[in-house]
């Protein structure tokens, strides 16, 4: 069986991120989530991986090169641009031929992983196997509606929702795949959906089964989602202290601090990630922080939140919650009068202050 991982698309919700970085490969407890994806392919046994990609392939292709580093082969698939993901499967049937594959949103995170379901998948041999996941906000989603516990219909971000059933990012096809992603027309968001092949298998009297998801998922939508999936990952860490913590700092619960990071004078209650080469000295970081490697807190507190890489904040009074930080930032304070808040931030950011 092979896998196909999309990472094309643009990710405007993600922004101001995502105008330099794919939003794939914005870090989750300080990995790109698209990392996550492969692993969970790789443990469910399937190691031929196929990428789509489209204007980021650059930067997904330099993070994952010909995954040597997890053992796997990786293919990369060029998608002429984002018209949905029934175009991208298409797009791949070269590489995926007639056999079942795995198709994993690359910016999807599944707590349990995928090996339970493909083996499913492998033992019942349906044409398709969807995974759905009970949530609050529907609309958001491709939702399925199930009538004795087959599916019925499936409809992209319905404004009227009639289930709170979403997809879930991960499906599993046979070849029958390829004629329906053929046979629909765009939707009004101007995609091939991937929802509208799998109805049409539906109507087709083809086997699509429904696997309700325990544990939770989530898509990297928002910047909230992005820091609860922060939050849920690093809720699975247990300690590894392989940096340098003085005598002076003090360590709590399920804290890890990487190689050549330096905790000074300073206290780091977990669940949280100090990256390789942060510098932590006289500040606090709380519960649910993600620390990016190079990163340096000084003087300063922050929780529940994700500082990527290169950045710095220095002797700012206030504790800093909640916030995604990108790269190269600097938060400090200034001596300089008059006393003032001085921005230097890019288009589409946001600052919230009290
Ligand atoms: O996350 C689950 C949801 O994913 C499902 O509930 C929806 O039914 C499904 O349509 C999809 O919705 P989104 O609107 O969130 O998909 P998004 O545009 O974010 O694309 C998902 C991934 O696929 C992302 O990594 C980008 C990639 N992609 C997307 C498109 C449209 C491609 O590689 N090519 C594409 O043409």
């Amino acid at each position: 069986m092979r896998g196909l991982i999309l990472s094309g698309g643009k990710g405007t919700r993600l922004r101001p991120l995502t105008f330099t970085n794919a939003k794939q490969l914005v870090p989750v407890a300080n990995k790109p989530v698209l990392f996550y994806g492969i692993e969970a392919l790789i443990q469910a046994g399937i190691t031929d991986i196929g990428i789509v990609v489209g204007d980021t392939k650059d930067e997904i292709r330099g993070a994952v090169g010909d995954g040597a580093a997890w053992g796997c082969q990786v293919t990369y698939i060029e998608q002429e641009a984002p018209l949905g993901l029934a175009h991208a499967v298409l797009t791949a049937e070269q590489f995926l031929k007639d056999a079942p594959f795995v198709m994993y949103l690359g910016d999807n995170l599944i707590k349990n992983g995928i090996t339970a379901l493909v083996k499913e998948f492998r033992e019942r041999g349906p044409n398709a196997q969807i995974l759905l996941a009970h949530v609050p906000n529907p609309n958001q989603f491709g939702v399925a509606e199930l009538e004795d516990g087959r599916v019925v219909r499936l409809v992209e971000k319905p404004k009227q929702p009639k289930s709170d059933l979403a997809l879930v990012g991960v499906y599993m096809f046979d070849s029958h795949v390829f004629d329906a992603a053929r046979a629909i027309q765009p939707s009004s968001r101007g995609e091939l959906e991937i929802t509208d092949a799998i109805q049409r298998l539906v109507d087709e009297g083809l086997r699509v089964e429904p696997h309700v998801v325990d544990g939770w998922w989530k898509d990297m939508g928002k910047v909230e989602d992005l820091l609860e999936a922060n939050r849920l990952i690093l809720e699975t860490f247990e300690q590894r202290i392989e940096g340098t913590v003085d005598a002076e700092s003090r360590l709590e619960g399920k804290v890890v601090v990487d190689k050549g990071a330096q905790v000074i004078g300073s206290v780091i209650r977990g669940p949280a990630i100090i990256g390789s080469g942060a510098v932590i000295d006289h500040a606090y970081v709380g519960p649910y922080t993600s620390v990016g490697s190079g990163v340096r807190i000084i003087h300063s507190e922050i929780e529940h939140s994700i500082v990527l890489e290169g950045s710095a904040v220095e002797s700012i009074n206030d504790r800093i919650e909640s916030s995604l930080i990108g790269r190269n930032v600097r938060i400090y304070k200034q001596a300089r009068k008059p006393r003032a808040w001085r921005f230097n931030i890019g288009d589409n950011s946001e600052v919230g202050v009290h």
